[in-house]
C-alpha cells in the first residue's frame, strides 16, 4: 500500500513523513517544489529508506501527478502543499493565489479523474484529506466561543484566502463528483523543522544572534498553539477513521497572547542557554509595527475530533515548548543551512534588517 503527500518537505509535511515511517510499513511518494520553505534535510533520517520515493516537482502539474498516480496507485493522497506565511501573502499574494488555489484545483482534478478509474473496493476506500487551516474561520473577539467545524468561514488574509478557496474546492468536489474527502483546519503548530520566519522559531534564532525580538503591535493577539507531532498523529487518525466529506478541527487546548509565547522561550533560553553577559533574553523584546489586518485571536474547539476519533494532543504546551527550544539548540547546522540568501531578503523586506549583514 502506498500514500501520495505533496508538501513533504516543509514542516508538518517533513514531520508527518518522518513520523508516517516509523510507525508505519506503507511507502510515501512525496511530492514537494522545494521553495524556499521545502528542505530535503529535514528528511535526511529517512533518505537511504526505500518506502520514502521523494518527487521534485509540482502538485500543480498534472502530467506529472497524473503520471504519479498511475505508477504508484496510491490508496489516499494528502495535501500538505501550500504557500504558508501570513505576512508573505501580504507582500505578494500571487503566489497564494497559484499554489493554493490553482494548484490545489489541479490537484483535485487529476485525483478525480484517478479515483473514477479504479476498481470498486479501491474506489471506496481511497481518501483524499486536505490539510487547511483555523484561519480560514477569521477573527475572534476575546470572550467568543472558540472555532466550531460549523462557523462562517471569514478569511481576513490573502493567505487565508486562498485556503478558504481551497476549502472550497475540495468540499465541492465531494459535493458534485463524491469524491471521498478529508478534511482538517488546524491551529499554529510549532516543532522541530518549522522555518524561522513563523514566530516562535523565529525567537529562538533571534534572541541567541543578539538580534530584536519583533513583537507585532501590542503583542495580545491570541492563538492556539499545538505541538506537531500531535497535529500529525490527528492526522494519521482522520485519515484511519475520519467520515468521508467531514470537516474536523483540530487544536491544543492552548490559546496564549503572542507576548506569553515570547516570554516562555525567552525564559527558556535563560534557563537552557544563558546569554554570555547573563541578562536576560526579554530585553530584546522590540515592539514593530503591527500586521495589517492582524486577526486579534483564534481558538479551536477540537471536541468533534475527541469525541468521534478519540484523538487528543499528547503534549501540554510546557512539554512540547521545552522540546522545542531544545531541538534548535541542538541543531544550529539546520538553522543555519535554512538562513539562506532568500531567508536574509526576506528579513530585509519584512523588519529592515540589512540583507548582507558584515
Ligand atoms: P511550509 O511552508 O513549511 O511547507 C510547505 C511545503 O509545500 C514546502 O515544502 C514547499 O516546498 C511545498 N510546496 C509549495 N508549493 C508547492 C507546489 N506548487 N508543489 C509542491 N510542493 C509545494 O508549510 P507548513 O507550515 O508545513 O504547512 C503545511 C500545510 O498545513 C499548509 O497547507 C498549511 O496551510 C497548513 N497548516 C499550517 C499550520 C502551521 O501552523 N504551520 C497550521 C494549520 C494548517
Ligand atoms: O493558525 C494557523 C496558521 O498559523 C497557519 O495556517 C499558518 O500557515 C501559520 O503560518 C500560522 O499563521 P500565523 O500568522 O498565526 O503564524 P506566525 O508565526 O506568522 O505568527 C504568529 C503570531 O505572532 C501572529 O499573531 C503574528 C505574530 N508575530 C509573528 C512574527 C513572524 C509577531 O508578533 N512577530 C513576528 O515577527
Amino acid at each position: 500500500m502506498t500514500i501520495l503527500v505533496t508538501g513533504g518537505a516543509g514542516f508538518i509535511g517533513s514531520n508527518f513523513v518522518l513520523d508516517w515511517l516509523a510507525a508505519s510499513h506503507e511507502t510515501v511518494v512525496n511530492l514537494d517544489k522545494l521553495t524556499y520553505a521545502g528542505n530535503l534535510h529535514n528528511l535526511a533520517a529517512v533518505a537511504g529508506d526505500p518506502r520514502h520515493v521523494f518527487v521534485h516537482g509540482d502538485f500543480g502539474d498534472t502530467a506529472l501527478v497524473n503520471s504519479l498516480l498511475a505508477t504508484h496507485q496510491p490508496r489516499a493522497v494528502l495535501n500538505f502543499a501550500a504557500e504558508s506565511h501570513v505576512d508573505r501573502s501580504i507582500h505578494g499574494p500571487g503566489d497564494f493565489i497559484h499554489t493554493n488555489i490553482v494548484g490545489t484545483f489541479n490537484l483535485l482534478e487529476c485525483v478525480r479523474a484517478y479515483w473514477v478509474a479504479l476498481a470498486a473496493p479501491e474506489q471506496a476506500g481511497f481518501r483524499f484529506l486536505h490539510v487547511s487551516t483555523d484561519e480560514v474561520y477569521g477573527s475572534l473577539g476575546k470572550s467568543d466561543p472558540a472555532f466550531t467545524e460549523t462557523h462562517k468561514y471569514e478569511p481576513n488574509s490573502p493567505y487565508s484566502a486562498s485556503k478558504a478557496a481551497s476549502d472550497h474546492l475540495v468540499r465541492a468536489y465531494h459535493h458534485t463528483y463524491g469524491l471521498p474527502v478529508l478534511t482538517t483546519n488546524c491551529s499554529n503548530n510549532y516543532g522541530p523543522y518549522h522555518f524561522p520566519e513563523k514566530l516562535i522559531p523565529l525567537m529562538i534564532v533571534n534572541a541567541q544572534a543578539g538580534k530584536p525580538l519583533p513583537v507585532y503591535g501590542d503583542g495580545q493577539q491570541i492563538r492556539d498553539w499545538l505541538y506537531v507531532k500531535d497535529h500529525c498523529s490527528a492526522i494519521r487518525r482522520v485519515l484511519e477513521a475520519g467520515a468521508v466529506g467531514e470537516v474536523y478541527n483540530v487544536g491544543g487546548w492552548n490559546e496564549k497572547p503572542n507576548l506569553d509565547i515570547v516570554h516562555t522561550v525567552c525564559a527558556l533560553l535563560d534557563e537552557l542557554k544563558p546569554r554570555p553577559d547573563g541578562k536576560p533574553y526579554r530585553e530584546q523584546i522590540t515592539y514593530v509595527t503591527d500586521r495589517p489586518g492582524h486577526d486579534r485571536r483564534y481558538a479551536i474547539d477540537a471536541r468533534k475530533i475527541e469525541q468521534q476519533l478519540g484523538w487528543r494532543p499528547a503534549e501540554t504546551f510546557d512539554s512540547g515548548i521545552r522540546k522545542t527550544v531544545q531541538w534548535y539548540l541542538d541543531n544550529p547546522d539546520w538553522v543555519a543551512n535554512v538562513q539562506s540568501g532568500g531567508y536574509r531578503e526576506w528579513l530585509a523586506k519584512q523588519y529592515g534588517e540589512p540583507k548582507n549583514p558584515i
